[in-house]
């Protein structure tokens, strides 16, 4: 296990701050918005096509600052509507459906909701050694494992336009150790680490997951989304500076462990005991609209957005997934989820899953 300071000292050293995919609102069920229900030539047609988009327009509320954006925004939809369409008919674990990002272009998307991503210092040296989970039988692991059924994970929530995922990403990882430890399943703050955990961590511009815990565990732990709600951007920090006196702060961990890097058994061994905090590359067109079903990529490996693995388990024909709570918000993807395929064969995990893996600790 890190000592926070020796975690501190690294900060220096390791370069990847997740800069985090951004998102305000989310996506639109398959059954009222997907094109899913339209036949190519609804889909070739101007009026049918004006409809779509004057529903989207109605649904998330754009707003657009005149007539020549507006239509080129519809451009832009009509590109994406084909992609989804397209995609729709060659993958076949996942589908792809509109969402709030069906008028921007890729690389806006990427631009505004991810930031660039330094590249991720290769070597294995920042990761901790110690690993409880290393000597459990993979025999006794369940099949599956779904913290969500076990009362472990709280509703979605959603980061807006802000490259905090890393936070979120955290606070999930320690509510669920909180929520098996004590019994006691707490929304915690995401917003307190964006405006106290400034040494390495960089609010709204990115930060890393393992620093977060290691400031957990060396400041007497996170106070409740309640006492200290999610503003979207950078704050200042609301707690006293040594320990807290004036309120009693409520989850604290004891600190966190690293997954061995690129080791699906390694990681389903952690999951079958808690949510693990991981980190994905999260830019990939298809991820911008995934919608449902097992998620096979397209993907690269450069790690941009932390998420928490909440479980796993198969699907129909096999299609073995770990199931991933996002920051979106609840409308996108599986209710705010995405089950990502495992068992692809690739040692660091379809879109980097397995590269940065870990885990806070907790004793009863
Ligand atoms: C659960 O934890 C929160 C935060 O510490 C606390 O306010 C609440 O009273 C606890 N609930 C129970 C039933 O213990």
């Amino acid at each position: 296990m890190h000592s926070a300071m020796a975690a501190r000292n690294k900060v220096s050293v390791a370069l990847l701050l997740l800069l985090c995919a951004g998102a305000c609102v989310a996506l639109a069920r398959p059954s009222e918005f997907s094109i899913v229900g339209y036949s190519e030539e609804d889909l070739a047609s101007h009026d049918k096509l004006m409809e779509l988009f004057e529903k989207f327009v109605a649904k998330y509320r754009k707003a657009y600052s005149s007539f020549e954006e507006k239509l080129r925004r519809f451009e832009v939809f009509k590109d994406n509507l084909k992609h989804i369409d397209d995609e729709n008919k060659r993958v076949t674990s996942y589908w792809l459906g509109l969402n709030e990002f069906a008028d921007l272009t890729h690389d806006e998307f990427k631009a505004a909701y991810l930031g660039l991503a330094p590249a991720r210092n290769d070597d294995d040296e920042d990761r901790s050694s110690a690993f409880r989970y290393e000597d459990v039988d993979m025999a006794g692991v369940p099949r599956e494992v779904d913290w969500r059924k076990k009362g472990a994970v709280t509703e979605v929530k959603n980061q807006g336009q802000c490259g905090s995922c890393w936070a979120f990403s955290t606070v999930a990882a320690v509510e669920g150790i909180n929520a098996i430890v004590t019994g006691n399943l707490t929304a915690l703050s995401e917003q307190e680490l964006i405006d106290c955990d400034t040494d390495g961590n960089n609010g709204c511009n990115g930060g890393l997951m393992d620093y977060a815990f290691s400031y957990i565990a060396a400041n007497g732990g996170l106070h409740t989304e309640d006492s200290y709600p999610y503003l979207m951007e950078e704050g200042t920090c609301r707690r006293s500076p040594q320990g807290d006196d004036d309120e009693a702060a409520a989850v604290t961990i004891s600190g966190y462990e690293d997954v061995p890097r690129n080791n699906e058994q390694a990681l389903l061994k952690a999951l079958a005991h808690q949510p693990v905090s991981v980190a994905i590359e999260a830019s990939g067109r298809n991820f911008q609209f995934y919608s449902g079903g097992v998620f096979d990529g397209p993907c690269d490996t450069r790690l941009d957005h932390g998420v928490t693995a909440v479980g796993y388990g198969t699907a129909m024909r096999g299609h073995d997934y770990i199931i991933v709570k996002n920051s979106w918000g609840a409308q996108w993807g599986e209710k705010g989820y995405i089950r990502m395929r495992r068992g692809t064969g690739k040692h660091d995990g379809l879109c980097g899953l397995y590269k940065m893996a870990s885990y806070p600790t907790k004793t009863a």
